[in-house]
């Protein structure tokens, strides 16, 4: 089966690429290098032993992507590629909705010529706001507080029109946690461009020094600890939901969503103690006020990727932690 991936060299595509080429798969990546580096694709010819099958491309360029699935016969295809700040989005909506909504549409359209109709979207948990129910299930009721979210939100309906004008489609929406981790090999890793947005590689920041400390955006949450509370997920548990997902829509039609999550969730400090203790390394930490649009606590009932994907999450928050410093200490500059 010969699967594209957009965004292949970003933090998720890359260690998906990993996992798909583990279990047999053909990859195909496309990728325009706007929030990743094209080392990417010499560390995944070392950790693979394979050459990626990369085109340099915008998904937004209809013609570069037709000359994709022109050379290529594609199966099915899993959609990394967008943009994915929530703080940038408030700033520049428009380049959001433009960069993240015209790729899909595209993409969409070059799949419909082609008559490819399997499809793994990454959608995300900030789809379901601020919670009014723990853990969320996938029946939860959604808003967006962000233009980030809400591209992820008009995208999943997107989706489900797609499906509805043709019911041989078959698509999975999932709906992610909080990333963090990195390949064991320390040659793959979440490696933000300029100062971190989130929790993670900021932490790593200031474990490795390059920023002074990290500000914890409020202590008087509703929270057993004050802080917020996210349900972190190791991103190879995540790479690996992709496969299951990939492995469902194979063998069946239709449109469904799933929380690919831990359903444990941890505060700010809890995380914070962790890094330290697992890295034997200092997090010095300020409380700052709290950040707007953040929520208090957050994390996924994960009853359905279980029994529909057959998929749960694996790696402990020790694995998480340790491999985000790993990555940064077999890159050092
Ligand atoms: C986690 C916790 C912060 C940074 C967002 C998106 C979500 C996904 C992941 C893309 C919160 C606190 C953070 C810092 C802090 N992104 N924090 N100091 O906001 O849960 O989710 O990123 O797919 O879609 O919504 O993640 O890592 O930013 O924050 O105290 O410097 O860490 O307040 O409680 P978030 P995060």
């Amino acid at each position: 089966m010969k699967v594209l991936v957009t965004g292949g060299t970003g933090y998720i595509g890359s260690h998906t690429i990993v996992e798909l080429i583990n279990h047999g798969y053909e990859v195909v990546a496309v990728d325009d290098f706007s929030n990743s580096k094209p080392i990417v694709l010499d560390k995944l010819k070392e950790i693979t032993g394979q050459k990626i099958n990369f085109y340099e491309l915008d998904v937004c360029d209809k013609e570069k992507l037709r000359r994709v699935f022109k050379e290529n016969k594609i199966d099915a295809v899993i959609h990394f590629a967008g943009y994915k700040a929530v703080g940038e989005s408030v700033e520049k909506p428009l380049m959001y909705y433009r960069n993240n909504l015209d790729s899909t549409i595209t993409l969409l359209e070059v799949m419909d010529e082609f008559e490819v109709r399997k499809i793994v979207f990454s959608s995300s948990a900030t789809v379901y706001g601020d919670p009014e129910e723990l853990p969320i299930k996938e029946t939860a009721k959604l808003s967006t507080t962000n233009p980030y979210g809400s591209t992820k939100l008009f995208i999943e309906g997107i989706l489900k029109d797609v499906y509805i004008s043709n019911n041989n489609y078959s698509i999975a929406i999932l709906r992610y946690f909080n990333p963090v981790g990195a390949h064991p090999s320390g040659l793959l890793g979440e490696d933000p461009n300029g100062i971190p947005n989130n929790l993670m590689p900021y932490i790593v920041k200031v474990a490795n020094k390059e920023l002074p400390h990290l500000n914890i955006f409020g202590n008087d949450y509703d929270t057993p600890d004050g802080t917020g509370v996210r349900d972190y997920i190791h991103v190879i548990d995540l790479a690996l939901g992709h496969i299951s997902a990939l492995e469902y829509i194979d063998k069946h039609t239709g449109i469904d969503y799933y929380n690919l999550g831990t359903g444990q969730g941890y505060s700010v400090l809890e995380m914070v103690s962790a890094f330290s203790e697992v890295n034997k390394v200092a997090v010095p930490y300020e409380i700052a006020p709290r950040r707007e649009g953040d929520i208090a606590m957050c994390y996924a009932d994960t009853t359905k990727a279980k029994q529909v994907l057959n998929w749960e999450a694996t790696h402990s928050l020790q694995e998480m932690v340790e491999s985000a410093y790993n990555f940064v200490v077999k890159n050092q500059k």
